[in-house]
């Protein structure tokens, strides 16, 4: 079959692998229909996730058609349309039951790496390195999905491919930012990035019952984006001193719950942002975390950060004392997606979350690495490239 495979930094190639076998009476294996780029795969792109390996399938977020079923497999048959979550989880151990589905304890088959770098591993995820399990990605024409009975899910009739390929990721995450970060009706809420999961967060705080929702990035496209699909108020970091704009739309009190949909390659010209990227060049610290730093500063006191953007190891001039002296509730998770999905696909169902206009650049799989090129450089408008790997 053909796959978008990574081959270096920057450098991806569609190539010739094999097909997927079931491996274990839990899998499915799924006929992938349409699948989606991910902030998550920039950092894979750009060297920052260690344990790549040049050939690796890459891509974690897909909707697609049900063609082989393990023996043990009870929720699923052929000819099944499902989405699946990005991460891979048991169903079974503490965490799965614990509704902390990424942090599953049986999914990731490569444990060492996530102990050696985190002191315990988090779970597995399609097509994300070897340190999350080494599985092959959905940048491909078939996927192996393991324990499908609680990663894939049946997508509701009414709800198209497009729409529904947002719920094995993007929507779950911003979600979870929104729930976990304790948004409550009546709140303010900022949040740092109008990417897909930055948009879907700011929907889901809205859906929550956040009084105000006010979205931070630069890219006018997706500022208008964000205000016109979503609904939120906007702010453009490179024409304001945001910490001083949200001081002032909130009557000087700050945002109640601040959510970060940046990650570890955030855009900052200040001194600050000179100086991250110099040391992450250097490896003397490896993420960028301006968006982080800004949200600790402007949240108010006694409120709420949730970062969902990708971290993967340590940081400088992290504000430790603004968030001890303010009182701040500061969480991160990857998604638990599982714990989302089937009620988000019944909102989309509903018409209450609308994801389709994040589809901006849909193209044949063979196209992929031109696709990543506008996601990644963020031209042409691209906000998520989509592939069909079929004919
Ligand atoms: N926690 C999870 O489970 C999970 C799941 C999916 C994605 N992610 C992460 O979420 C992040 C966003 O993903 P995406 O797909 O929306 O990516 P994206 O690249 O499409 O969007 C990121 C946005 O952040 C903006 N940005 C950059 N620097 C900024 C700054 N200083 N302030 C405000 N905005 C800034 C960019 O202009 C861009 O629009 C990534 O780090 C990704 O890895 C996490
Ligand atoms: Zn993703
Ligand atoms: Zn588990």
């Amino acid at each position: 079959m053909k796959a978008l495979c990574w081959q270096g930094v920057n450098e991806l190639s569609v190539e010739e692998v094999p097909d997927p076998q079931i491996l274990n009476a839990q899998d499915v294996i799924v006929k992938v229909r349409l699948t989606t780029t991910c902030g998550s795969d920039l950092h894979l792109l750009g060297g920052y996730i260690p344990a790549m390996r040049a050939g690796d399938v890459i891509g974690h977020e897909f909707i697609g058609e049900v063609v082989a079923v393990g023996s043990e497999v009870r929720r699923h048959k052929m000819g099944d349309r499902v989405v699946v979550c990005s991460f891979i989880s048991c169903g079974r151990c503490w965490y799965c039951e614990n509704d902390l589905w990424s942090l599953c304890d049986n999914a990731n088959t490569n444990p060492g790496i996530g102990q050696a770098l985190f002191g315990y591993e988090p779970g597995g995820v399609f097509g994300y390195s070897h340190a999350m399990g080494g599985f092959k990605g959905s940048h491909a024409e078939y996927v192996r999905v393991p324990f499908a009975d609680y990663g894939a899910f049946p997508v509701p009739e009414g709800v198209d491919d497009t729409s529904a390929l947002f719920a094995s990721d993007s929507v779950p995450t911003g979600w979870m930012g929104a729930h976990l970060g304790g948004v409550k009706p009546g709140d303010v809420v900022a949040v740092w990035g109008c990417g897909a999961v930055g948009q879907m967060a700011a929907r889901a705080a809205m859906l929550l019952g956040a009084e105000r929702v006010i979205s931070i990035d630069r890219h006018p496209e997706r500022l208008a984006m964000t205000e016109r699909h979503v609904g939120a108020e906007t702010i453009d970091y490179s024409a304001t001193d945001v910490g001083a704009e949200l001081r002032e739309r909130t009557g000087g009190r700050g945002p109640d719950v601040c959510i970060e949909a940046v990650g570890m390659e955030a855009h900052d010209t200040g001194v600050q942002g000179v100086y991250d990227q110099v040391k992450q060049q250097l490896r003397l610290e490896t993420d960028r975390p301006s968006a982080v730093r800004e949200a600790i500063y402007a949240c108010r006191k006694g409120g709420s950060v949730f970062v969902l953007g990708v971290f993967g190891g340590t940081v400088d001039k992290f504000p430790l004392g603004a968030m001890m002296n303010k009182g701040l509730t500061v969480r991160g998770a990857q998604q638990h997606g599982q714990r989302y999905i089937p009620m988000l696909l019944e909102r989309m169902a509903k018409g209450e979350l609308k994801t389709s206009h994040l589809a901006t650049h849909p193209m044949p799989l063979d196209e992929a690495p031109k696709g990543y090129d506008l996601f990644k450089n963020k031209k042409d408008g691209c906000v998520r490239a989509v592939f069909h790997p079929g004919t």
